[in-house]
């Protein structure tokens, strides 16, 4: 049996699978975000570990026996977090997530430093991992002193399991510091930020075996040998898991973030746009990304709010026949995708007497729709729009909002039978690749999908308008 662990925002998720691919077993956790400034977002990383146990030992109760047999585990990510270890690989501060906003200023004193955008093949935003070192530097100077290793928060995971500082392609492009082309650490990019490759973890493929489960772990889960993946960030883990391993397939997935994912035949960048150029988990493999930095979260904020659960705001929006009369700017964490802006801020537009909190609630499910359009605009300059994709994400369970969404964009969206297990999925499909057990094309497959969302031309044409009025607020 395979094990796929996704480290997400908001928590955990441990995934047991048989070598056709079965559920057998799945686990959760949850995770909280410390916000103790604004633009700030962190983690703690022992948190993470913590999850990471409680997820598997759900999955072990549920399943015993197969996870018995268990032969490997791939984990997947949130990606960019900067978690600093010092000598004795403890973590020296919380993590500094990938919603995190307060490198800016770094973001332009990088650029100016090196060819960030040529071999890295991206702008430099406040979110990627390179210019929140730089903050560091300037901010936390003994803290920055003291650091010996800079993980992804996946990665730690991956030390916590095998001892061993590992990375690999798809979530190493997330920092800025990896040659994109050359899928190696760039000494230059590197260097800019007074950091050198002893900084950083040995890098393989998301798809090779990486390194062995730790003997202390084997012996209290009572496993034999178990292999541990390069796995992946987690938009190449959901491409893995939804199979989009070929030129123009791709994903929207409406999670914490919000992502439109194209899978590309070579290294290409588009950073007029602000699309992030990263590797697929694959080798000689390449995405491009749209990337809005506050999807689910949007209404997970909205939520807090008015106290009510996120499914309770959606249950309230129903039959749609007319975009919602309040427009709402979903920068409620800056943006990334097309605006490159960690100081952008959310605002609901148009708000009168005899408004409700369902057309609010329908304005933030829109705002969502408005900035997957941007990012489409973004992607077709790159050449690299799909017409149909894959949906992926918590938020793809309301089917409201994926209709909402295909009006706004015009995109046909994919809905798989089997639920939205994108990224531990792909995380269990790159262990079963990395222990040998199976070829990507025999593994990377891509799910049943007998429901498809195709966009309302009526609406489409009604949405226009509205889309016009979201982009002149810019
Ligand atoms: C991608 C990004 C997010 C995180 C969290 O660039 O920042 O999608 O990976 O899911």
């Amino acid at each position: 049996t395979y094990l796929g662990l996704d480290l997400g925002t908001s928590g955990v998720k441990a995934l047991l699978i048989d070598g056709r691919q079965t559920v057998l077993a799945e686990g959760s956790c949850a995770l909280t975000v410390e916000r103790p400034h604004p633009k700030w977002s962190e983690q703690s990383p022992t948190s993470w570990i913590a999850a990471c146990e409680a997820a598997i030992d759900q999955v072990r109760a549920l399943a015993p026996t197969a996870f018995a047999a268990l032969r490997s585990i791939g984990v997947s990510g949130h990606m960019h977090g900067a978690t600093l270890l010092g000598d004795d690989d403890q973590a020296l501060r919380p993590a500094i997530l990938w919603n995190d906003g307060r490198a800016h200023l770094e973001c332009a004193e990088l650029e100016s430093r090196a060819d960030f955008r040529g071999i890295g093949g991206n702008i430099v935003m406040a979110g990627f991992t390179a210019p929140k070192l730089r903050w560091v530097k300037k901010n936390e100077p003994e803290i920055f002193g003291q650091t010996r290793k800079v993980l992804l928060p996946k990665d730690y995971v991956n030390l916590w399991l095998t001892g061993e500082h590992i990375s690999e392609m798809s979530d190493a492009a997330g920092t800025l510091w990896l040659d994109v082309a050359k899928r190696d650490w760039s000494d230059d990019l590197l260097a800019a930020t007074d950091l050198t490759r002893q900084h950083m973890p040995r890098l393989v493929e998301g798809s090779a075996h990486a390194g062995d489960l730790r003997p202390e772990l084997a012996a209290r889960w009572g496993v034999g040998a178990v292999s541990i993946a390069g796995g992946a960030g987690d938009n190449a883990a959901t491409a893995c898991g939804l199979g989009a391993v070929t030129p123009g397939q791709g994903f929207l997935s409406l999670g914490t973030s919000g992502v439109l994912f194209t899978v590309t035949d070579q290294f290409a960048t588009n950073t007029d746009n602000a699309v992030h150029s990263f590797c697929h988990a694959i080798p000689d493999s390449w995405h491009q990304m749209g990337v809005i930095l506050s999807a689910t979260d949007g209404l997970a904020w909205f939520g807090q709010i008015t106290n009510k659960t996120p499914a309770e705001l959606t249950s309230m929006v129903t039959g749609v026949t007319k975009p919602s009369p309040i427009t709402f700017l979903p920068y409620l964490s800056g943006e990334r995708t097309p605006h490159n802006a960690p100081d952008a801020t959310a605002a609901f537009l148009g708000l009168r007497r005899d408004h409700t909190l369902a057309d609010m609630v329908q304005g933030v499910m829109e705002g969502v729709g408005y900035a997957f359009a941007d990012c489409c605009s973004a992607l077709g300059k790159s050449g690299s729009l799909p017409q149909t994709v894959i949906v992926a994400g918590g938020g793809s369970q309301s089917q409201t909002w994926l209709q909402m969404i295909a009006d706004i964009t015009g995109l046909t969206l994919k809905v798989p039978d089997s639920g939205a297990q994108g990224a531990a999925l792909g995380a269990a499909r790159l262990a079963i690749l990395a222990r040998g057990d199976g070829s990507v094309s025999d593994v990377l497959f891509a799910p049943r999908t007998h429901k498809q969302i195709e966009p309302d031309p009526g609406l489409t044409l009604a949405y226009a308008d509205s889309l016009k009025a979201f982009r002149d607020a810019w």
